[in-house]
């Protein structure tokens, strides 16, 4: 008898304890249709108190949700599993000031995963139609945040909107995606696909990237990244910058992107820097097996990035820009000048560029293909489909 009280009692505690590790949000008073942030925010408070490693789930279904922060720091890793469709606030205005759709903070060895979509709205088109555009784009903060994330993956989520979603990471270490999927239409404006900040050691990889503006962009202060395997297009390619604008900008350095395709892309690989700039630095740039389809620019280092004439060309950018190794780059170019190398005045232009085996062809009315070069005298190894600039050519 007590024995079998023993055994009745252990099977129970176990079952609470298997119990304790799952959070279903269904269980949190989560319904189909139905808004869900207050399910969601008691779902994640149990889930990042559990002692043990926990899973926070979101079933299949189509889920509405206002604005969520997922604050950490939780006492176990935490897998949040989104097999559902979270869908976007109608009204931009539900999300106050200042405030992202859905916030990553502080937590540390976080998996966030399934085959999820974060629907970022398609009825603020809808609603766009009776209010003015700017004010549209003024409240519109549909952004996926991570910040202050550690040692955390991503992986299997779609994102998709039909205006201004971003993936913004600020403050991240470790942190990979892997079989992402950002989707925005060409056309929506300043949607980057993946902005990373003040970051180290991030992977994107096997990823598709679809949207109106960069791929994936960089700003100052971002460490070892590692992207690879994705396929950028529509949208501006993978951007490093623009840097210099602001004062104490720190510098980035490692980048290197491997196995990326562009398809259209308006920039395949992109440094930019404004003119009469703050100092700064890019360094460790891999740039390796990249493929390009009807790229504008395949290849561009830009040092007098000034958009809308807001800046002094004439005072040279003080961003420096060296150790920059691009590798076995091939496809089609849609401008003539298929390499891009517009470097500063300033600090003896760029310094150490390597460019070896290239072949980017151009077949259009504007000319021949040529590699363009400014304050910058690129070593040249291997096949070189054009040729490397000629020394006359590399005088500013
Ligand atoms: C969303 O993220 C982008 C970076 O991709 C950033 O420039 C923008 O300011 C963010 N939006 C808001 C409303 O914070
Ligand atoms: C980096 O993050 C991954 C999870 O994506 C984790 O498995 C790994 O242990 C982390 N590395 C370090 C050095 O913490
Ligand atoms: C950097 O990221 C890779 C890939 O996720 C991981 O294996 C490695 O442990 C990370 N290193 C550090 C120092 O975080
Ligand atoms: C290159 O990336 C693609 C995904 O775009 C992947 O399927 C392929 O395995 C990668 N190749 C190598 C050599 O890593
Ligand atoms: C360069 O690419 C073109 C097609 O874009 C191809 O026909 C040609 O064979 C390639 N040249 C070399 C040396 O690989």
């Amino acid at each position: 008898m007590r024995s079998i009280s023993c055994l009745v009692f252990a099977v129970f505690a176990f079952i609470t304890i298997v119990q304790a590790e799952v959070f279903d949000i269904t269980n949190f008073g989560a319904k189909p249709d139905g808004e869900i942030s207050q399910a969601l925010n008691d779902a994640w408070a149990k889930a990042c108190a559990a002692i043990e490693p926990s899973q926070l789930i979101i079933p299949k279904g189509r889920f509405l949700l206002n604005v969520v922060e997922f604050k950490g720091p939780c006492k176990a890793p935490i897998e949040i599993k989104i097999d559902g469709t979270l869908v976007g606030p109608e009204d931009p205005a539900t999300i106050p000031k200042g405030v992202q759709w859905i916030t990553f903070s502080y937590v540390t060895g976080m998996t966030l995963s399934g085959s999820g979509m974060l629907d970022g709205v398609g009825a603020a088109m809808a609603w766009a139609t009776n209010v003015p555009k700017a004010a549209v784009k003024a409240t519109l903060q549909y952004n996926l945040s991570f910040n202050f994330v550690k040692d955390s993956l991503i992986t299997g989520i779609t994102t998709k909107d039909s205006k201004h979603f971003h993936v913004n990471l600020m403050t991240c270490t470790n942190v990979t995606f892997d079989n992402f999927h950002v989707s925005a239409p060409a056309e929506s404006p300043n949607t980057d696909g993946i902005h990373i900040g003040w970051s180290k050691n991030i992977t994107i990889k096997n990823s598709v990237i679809e949207t109106g503006d960069d791929c994936i962009s960089i700003g100052d202060g971002c460490e070892s990244l590692n992207i690879e395997g994705v396929k950028c297009g529509p949208g501006h390619g993978i951007s490093v910058g623009s840097l210099g604008k602001n004062t104490g900008e720190k510098p980035v350095i490692g980048v290197n992107v491997k196995n990326c395709t562009f398809v259209g892309t308006e920039n395949g690989v992109r440094i930019k820097t404004w003119p009469d700039s703050q100092p700064g630095e890019v360094t460790e740039m891999h740039f390796e097996d990249l493929k390009m389809e009807k790229v504008n620019n395949p290849i561009i280092i830009e040092q007098e990035y000034c958009p809308h004439g807001e800046c002094v060309k004439e005072k040279p950018s003080l961003v420096k820009v060296h150790n920059v190794y691009i590798k076995n780059v091939v496809g089609t170019a849609n401008t003539p000048e298929v390499v891009k190398l517009r470097c500063s005045t300033a600090n003896n232009g760029c310094e150490n560029v390597h460019i070896s085996g290239i072949n980017l062809t151009y077949d259009g009315p504007a000319g021949k293909a040529i590699q363009e070069c400014h304050n910058c005298k690129p070593v040249y190894e291997g096949e070189l489909n054009p040729p490397g600039c000629t020394p006359a050519a590399s005088a500013a």
